[in-house]
C-alpha cells in the first residue's frame, strides 16, 4: 500500500504536537483527517500545511472525548474517506500548572482526567477497530513522560492525568500482545514547541513530526515504546522506523 493510498486519522491534529506530525504525513503523500472542537483551530492548520499538500487534508468539527462523540465523529469520517488505515492519537493540552493539590478543585481534576485520559480511551475505542486486524495498519499514542515523578512543583494533576495515559497505553499493549495492526507509544519527556514558540530543550514540533511519520511510514515496530528526552532520541525513532 502507498502513502497515498493510506488515510491517517490524527487525534489532536490542530494541536501543538499533533500538527507537526500532520504536515510530516501530508509531506509524504498521506491522506491525513483532522477532527477538532474548533472549526477556526482547523483553518489554521489548513493554513499552516504546505499548500501543495491541502488537498489531502480532511478536516471535521468532532468531539471524540465521549463514547457517543467519538461514535458520530467516526461515522462521520467514514462517510467522508470510506476507511482508515493508521491513527495517531496526541490528545491533550499543552502545559498546566494549577498549583499544589490544597488549591485545585475536583472540576480541575476532572478537566485534567477527561482531557488526557478519557478522551485517549473512547477514541481508541472507536477507532482501534478499524484497524486492529490488519498489520499493514498502525496506532500510535503521544504522550507525556510524567510517569513516575512530579514534573516539578505545583504540576501535581498535569502529572496525574499524564501518569493515566501512560498507565493505559502499557494496558494496551499487555491486554493485546498479538495484535495485528502495529501499537506503539512515543513518550515524550520535554517540552514541544512551534518554531516560533520554542524554548531551550524543547523539541521543535517539525522535527518531532518528521520522526513520528517515519514511524507510521515504516510500521516495522510492535508494542515498542519510544522515551523522547531530546533531539538526538528523535533520530532513534527514525532509525527503528527504518530498519
Ligand atoms: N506540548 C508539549 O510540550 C508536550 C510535551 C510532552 C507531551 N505532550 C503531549 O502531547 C499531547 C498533545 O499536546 P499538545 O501540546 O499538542 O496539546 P494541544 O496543543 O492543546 O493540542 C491537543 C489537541 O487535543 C485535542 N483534543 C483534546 N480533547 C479533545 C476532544 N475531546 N475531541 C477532539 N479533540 C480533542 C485538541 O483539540 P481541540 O482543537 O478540539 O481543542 C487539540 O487539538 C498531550 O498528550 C501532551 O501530554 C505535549
Amino acid at each position: 500500500m502507498s502513502n497515498g493510498d493510506r488515510v491517517v486519522l490524527a487525534l489532536g491534529g490542530a494541536g501543538t504536537v499533533g500538527s507537526g506530525i500532520v504536515k510530516a504525513l501530508l509531506d509524504r503523500g498521506f491522506k491525513v483527517a483532522v477532527i477538532s472542537r474548533d472549526s477556526a483551530r482547523l483553518d489554521r492548520l489548513k493554513d499552516f500545511v504546505s499548500s501543495s499538500t491541502k488537498g489531502n487534508l480532511i478536516t471535521l468539527v468532532g468531539n471524540v472525548g465521549s463514547e457517543d462523540g467519538a461514535e458520530e465523529a467516526k461515522q462521520a469520517l467514514l462517510k467522508l474517506v470510506g476507511k482508515v488505515t493508521d491513527v495517531v492519537s496526541s490528545l491533550g493540552f499543552s502545559w498546566w500548572q494549577g498549583g499544589p493539590p490544597h488549591t485545585q478543585t475536583v472540576k480541575e481534576l476532572n478537566w485534567v482526567i477527561d482531557t488526557l485520559l478519557l478522551s485517549t480511551f473512547t477514541s481508541w475505542k472507536a477507532f482501534f477497530p478499524l484497524v486492529r486486524d490488519d498489520s499493514d495498519c498502525t496506532y500510535t499514542f503521544i504522550t507525556g513522560g510524567a510517569g513516575d515523578k512530579l514534573l516539578m512543583p505545583g504540576t501535581g494533576f498535569l502529572t496525574v492525568g499524564a501518569a493515566s495515559a501512560l498507565a493505559f497505553c502499557q494496558i494496551l499493549r499487555e491486554e493485546y500482545p498479538d495484535v495485528s495492526c502495529k501499537l506503539n507509544q512515543v513518550k515524550i519527556n520535554t517540552g514541544v514547541g512551534t518554531p516560533e514558540r520554542i524554548a531551550p530543550g524543547f523539541l521543535n514540533h517539525l522535527e518531532l513530526g518528521e520522526a513520528v511519520a517515519t514511524l507510521i511510514e515504516r510500521r516495522t515496530t510492535s508494542h515498542t515504546v519510544y522515551p523522547v528526552s531530546c533531539p538526538a532520541d528523535l533520530k532513534t525513532v527514525i532509525l527503528e522506523g527504518n530498519l
